[in-house]
């Protein structure tokens, strides 16, 4: 399904160079981050920047695996970028992602416009739910969700198990919480 005749890791070299890759445990999402610097660096009206469903967040507490985070209160989606974990809340539905595309681990940015997480590596694009978008950029599989149960009014999600869909479809689609 090549578009031209370079090769596929001269293809990556041109395609993103210098893409955040989510490590371990480190961080990312720095494309994120600096569009935001961007914003208030030319002086965006607060407003807008404060429409954006989207925030960076702190866990609230837990273990070594074991990470609480309050139930978001609307939809919209919240990083962690000490644990590399994205929490989104859309239509009912409370999931927790990792941070990493499913196909190289590159740092996934959401865009509020179109309401989708988006690669900006080779440009693969999911739903909010994580599912992958058919025949968008390389991935093969939906993004990856972590276990995640309600306590009270918040969520604990256990970054010890990670569901791949194409490995154990059956825990990922479980892999949730619902709200009201
Ligand atoms: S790293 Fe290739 S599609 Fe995301």
């Amino acid at each position: 399904m090549k578009q031209n005749d370079i090769g596929g890791e001269e293809q990556d070299a041109l395609a993103c160079d210098g893409c955040a890759v989510v490590g371990r445990r480190g961080f990312l999402v720095r494309a994120g981050a600096a569009a935001a610097g961007v914003l208030v660096a030319l002086g965006a009206l607060p407003a807008m920047a404060e429409a954006a469903p989207l925030e960076f967040v702190k866990a609230l507490g837990g273990g070594r695996q074991d990470k609480t985070y309050p139930i978001p209160a609307a939809d919209g989606v919240q990083i962690d970028k000490d644990n590399d974990t994205i929490l989104a809340r859309w239509q009912g539905k409370v999931y927790c992602f990792n941070l990493g595309c499913p196909h190289q681990n590159t740092a996934l940015h959401w865009s509020d416009k179109d309401t989708q997480f988006e690669c900006p590596k080779h440009h693969s694009r999911f739903l909010p739910d994580g599912t992958y978008i058919a025949n968008s950029g390389r991935a093969t599989r939906d993004m990856d969700r972590f276990a995640i149960k309600r306590d009270g009014n918040n969520v604990v999600v256990n970054l010890d198990s990670l569901y791949q869909d194409d490995d154990d479809e059956a825990a990922w689609k479980l892999a949730f919480i619902s709200v009201s």
